[in-house]
């Protein structure tokens, strides 16, 4: 059975739908404190598919916690997370000292409350796998570069990925690798929330159709930087493609006036610029957590 949320209801049915598995919502009322109560159906079965996308994690882990430990009791014995977007993986050491490596604390508490974790493009740049992360669980992780390029080819013609940083290289190169086309990485120093600053490579983008490729826009400045910069040296035309739409208020705007055209994302995160849906990804892997588990 797979349990989701009421604010994730359609990703999650697309999944139940490809997975060929009962889906129900987990019931949630928020008392005027702010406490949350959930309700989950009185029976489950032993094993346990909980889908949660992790943006906006302060909350939704707290969730995640009463979620899973109610499932257990009802008698799931096997509880599977799929969590398309997974928090906290960029604050993956302690730039200074004191801080905490929130990466490391996420990966180990999620792994104490499931046995497995799906996710996709998980933001790993000193960390070689989430299976580090999460010691206690099994990992599966998926990506959205490859289906990300398939759509990039049918709406460009001859199209050239940029990938705005070097940590996109991972999956900048994965895109590029699918449909034989041409990429190239810029080089970024970021010295605050806000504040970018970004390098193009030393390629010739005069004419071309360009796409901005990488795994998350938040605020949108990372994009913006280097669709300014593409302008500048006179592409045809800029479009962005992420796997994760978290878009903080105003990083549409931001990435228009840049001069981004299109915007186009996987449904990891609900947003209107989703234009592929991870559902029969997910749904594999969901069946290879089960060969793997005995299930
Ligand atoms: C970081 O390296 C990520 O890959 C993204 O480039 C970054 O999170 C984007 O953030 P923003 O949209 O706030 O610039």
């Amino acid at each position: 059975m797979l349990l989701y949320f009421h604010d994730q209801q359609d990703a999650a049915e697309k999944l139940a739908e490809a997975a060929d598995m009962p889906a129900a919502c987990i019931d949630s009322h928020r008392f005027p404190d702010g406490e949350l109560k959930l309700r989950l159906p009185a029976q489950v079965p032993q094993r346990v598919v909980l889908y949660r996308s992790l943006d906006n994690p302060n909350e939704k882990m707290v969730e995640l916690l009463l979620a899973a430990q109610t499932a257990r009791v009802l008698g799931a014995r096997h509880l599977t997370l799929v969590a398309p977007y997974m928090a906290y993986m960029r604050q993956d050491m302690a730039f200074t000292p004191g801080e905490a490596i929130s990466q490391r604390i996420v990966g180990q508490f999620l792994s104490t409350i499931v046995n497995a974790i799906i996710t996709v493009d998980p933001h790993l740049h000193r960390v070689a796998t989430m299976q580090e992360l999460v010691p206690g669980a099994s990992a599966v992780v998926l990506t959205g570069a490859e289906i990300l390029s398939d759509l990039i080819v049918q709406r460009r013609e001859r199209p050239m990925l940029i990938g705005p940083d070097a940590e996109s290289r991972q999956w900048i190169a994965q895109a590029a690798k699918r449909h034989g086309l041409d990429f190239a990485v810029c080089t970024k120093v970021r010295s605050g929330d806000h504040a970018v600053q970004v390098a193009l490579p030393p390629v010739d983008v005069a004419g071309r159709a360009v796409v901005i490729l990488d795994d998350i826009a938040s605020t949108g400045q990372t994009v913006a930087a280097a669709a300014r910069l593409l302008r500048a040296a006179d592409a045809a035309s800029i479009d962005a493609a992420v796997t994760h739409a978290l878009f903080a208020p105003q990083a549409m705007e931001r990435m228009r006036a840049a001069g981004v055209g299109e915007v186009w994302s996987t449904d990891c995160i609900a947003h209107p610029s989703n234009c592929v849906s991870m559902a029969p990804l997910l749904a594999e892997a969901l069946r290879q957590i089960e060969r793997q588990s005995g299930g």
